[in-house]
């Protein structure tokens, strides 16, 4: 049975920060509002210029460092993300310019927040299959460029950055990726959009005007199906793999809000201090949450070597997704 083994991990967020009291500012909200219904506190906020290929660039680029891989030996690269630099060409193609990758096939994910967990299902999937040796996984996003700063219902939740993983195919038995898990409902797929620039509505003076370039949310309705959905996915890939709750090291939850992931984890039976959680500094960064959270879980030893690591995420679509890894 061959694995994909995580030999390599990176992330990048951009410096600016801004602050729950600086919202306040721009609209009708509050810090203590903010604090209690999400736990972010802040989040970071992409400079003009700045791209999610560069974000997904920086974060790769110390994934593969730590790899100590050749980069000319990376096969594929799969960037997850709803906030591309372009419609096309991909960003995963424009970040294989950059890192200058050039044995590397290349495509973008589109799964909203389970971006990256899809990304890294497609990944283990070649991996497994013998086509691809080594595949680097990025799931970055810059919401900030698709958030209204007149809506104080969305703009507070969200922020911009990236991770990375690079993944090696492994004989050892039982260490990298032991399964993954993807679900969609397309039927739900108006509680998180964003309408215009594509086939249905491309941009012109009237869409730009109705704001219909701007995530748009249904923020009730989509914090019943987290809580539902995560679980659920949660406890299917426990089951996969004949874990119990007590079998996990590290659970890390997509990082959209601190309620969501609490509750979660009291249904999963999951203590919190088992659950990684640092919505607080950035908010919700989309495809991004979870390989950044995955990064500073590993700097800062929550996650070591063997550690068993349960990721879930939910994102438009609806799409949610789950993996368990053995580090
Ligand atoms: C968005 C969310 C934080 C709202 O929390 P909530 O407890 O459900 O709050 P409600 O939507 O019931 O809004 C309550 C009130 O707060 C107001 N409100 C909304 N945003 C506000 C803000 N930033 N500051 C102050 N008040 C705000 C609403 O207008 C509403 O006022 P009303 O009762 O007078 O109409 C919550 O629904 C959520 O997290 N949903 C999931 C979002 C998510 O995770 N999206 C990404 C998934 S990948």
């Amino acid at each position: 049975m061959i694995y994909s083994k995580v030999v390599g991990i990176g992330s990048f967020v951009p410096e600016k920060i801004l602050t729950n009291e600086e919202l306040c500012n721009i609209v009708d909200t509050s810090d203590e509002w903010i604090t209690s219904r999400t736990g972010i506190k802040e989040r970071r906020i992409a400079e003009d210029g700045l791209t999610t290929s560069d974000i997904a660039a920086a974060a790769a680029k110390k994934a593969i460092k730590i790899s100590g891989l050749n980069p000319q030996d990376i096969e594929l690269i799969l960037v997850g993300t709803v906030t591309p630099d372009m419609i096309f060409p991909s960003t995963s193609c424009i970040v294989q310019n950059k890192l200058g990758l050039k044995n590397a096939a290349a495509f973008d994910i589109s799964a909203g927040c389970s971006g990256f967990i899809y990304s890294l299902s497609v990944a283990d999937s070649f991996i497994k299959s013998g086509k691809y040796k080594n595949v680097l996984v990025i799931g970055a996003d810059l919401l900030s460029r698709i958030t209204d700063y007149a809506d104080r219902s969305t703009c507070v939740l969200f922020g911009d950055g990236g991770g990375a993983v690079v993944l090696t195919a492994n004989a050892e038995n039982n260490r990298g990726i032991l399964s993954t898990h993807m679900h969609s409902e397309g039927g739900h797929n108006e509680t998180l959009m964003l309408k215009a620039g594509g086939s249905l509505m491309p941009a012109s003076i009237i869409s730009v005007n109705n704001g219909e370039h701007y995530i748009k949310m249904k923020g009730a309705e989509l914090f019943k199906y987290a809580v539902n959905y995560l679980r659920d996915v949660a406890e299917e890939a426990m089951e996969s793999n004949n874990f119990k709750p007590e079998d996990i090291d590290l659970f890390v939850p997509h990082q959209a809000n601190v309620r969501i992931i609490e509750a979660t984890a009291k249904k999963l039976r999951f203590p919190m201090k088992k659950v990684f959680v640092n919505v607080e500094k950035y908010g919700n960064t989309s495809s991004g949450s979870i390989p950044i959270a995955l990064d500073e879980a590993y700097s800062s030893g929550r996650i070591k070597e063997s550690s068993v690591v349960l990721i879930d995420a939910i994102g438009a679509g609806l799409t949610w997704a789950s993996s368990i890894i053995r580090w």
